[in-house]
């Protein structure tokens, strides 16, 4: 089996997880974040390099004040979990997003955690929080703006390969395979840009019931694709 080098992840549902089971929302997305753990475990032992789950989008602040408070907890806590994860299993994490969007002591907490896990080199595990493609292309526009005024970027010089260094992610190779669980199919503003050719693959179950067996399926339906990039058939 070919086993994608990236798989891009929208990992949606845990409000509709918990309420079938006649819980708060919150207490899906306590059982979403345990299974992102395991998800990533299980995606490094199956040999793929490169893992981006959405974890949060700029959209999301539009939820109840309550309900953003609760996910903001979670994230607090979520880091200091993915430092000791990221120390055992030597996983690389990268935050994309605007992080100066986010409380003081949750952006230290991800400069701690990107700090202490760059040199490793197990899977790289890249997390979106407060992360929107359309702010993620602004904000790299702006930056491009910013070093051309500065004399640093000539407006012949800008390629695809250009902007896509302005990015967040920068240096990441573009995902194969973008799964979304939960039944909804579109991209809720998530890496327009680098999803150019990416294969999408919809889960009918939510989140926290996404297994390893949820995840070979995903990279099984993708094998049987015929993949191209505008040309002939991929051998
Ligand atoms: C995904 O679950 C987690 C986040 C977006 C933070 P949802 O909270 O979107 O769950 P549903 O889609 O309402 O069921
Ligand atoms: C997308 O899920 C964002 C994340 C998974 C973080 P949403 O549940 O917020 O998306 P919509 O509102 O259904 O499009
Ligand atoms: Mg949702």
């Amino acid at each position: 089996m070919k086993i994608p080098q990236h798989v891009a992840i929208i990992l949606d549902g845990n409000g509709r997880w918990a309420k079938a089971k006649g819980m708060p929302r919150n207490y899906g997305h306590a059982q979403g974040s345990k299974n992102v753990e395991t998800i990533c475990r299980e995606a490094w032992n199956l040999g793929i390099k490169y893992l981006t789950v959405y974890a949060f989008s700029t959209e999301n602040w539009k939820r109840p004040d309550d309900e953003v408070e609760a996910l903001m907890k979670l994230l607090r806590n979520y880091m200091k979990t993915c430092l000791k994860t990221a120390e055992k299993n030597h996983m690389k994490v990268r935050v994309i997003g605007d992080k100066t969007g986010l409380d003081e002591d949750i952006r230290t907490r991800i400069d701690e955690l990107e700090r202490a896990s760059a040199g490793n080199d197990g899977l790289n595990f890249q997390i979106a929080i407060n992360y929107g493609s359309r702010d993620e292309m602004i904000r790299a526009m702006k930056r491009m703006a910013a070093d051309r005024d500065a004399g640093k970027l000539e407006i012949d010089d800008i390629t695809e390969e250009t902007f896509s260094s302005y990015l967040d992610t920068a240096g990441i190779p573009d995902p194969d395979l973008l799964i979304r669980t939960s039944g909804e199919q579109r991209l809720s503003n998530y890496l327009l840009w680098q999803l150019a050719y990416t294969e999408f693959y919809f889960a009918d179950v939510h989140w926290p019931d996404f297994t390893k067996e949820e995840l070979v399926k995903a990279i099984e339906a993708y094998n049987r694709r015929d993949r191209r990039y505008g040309g002939v058939r991929e051998e």
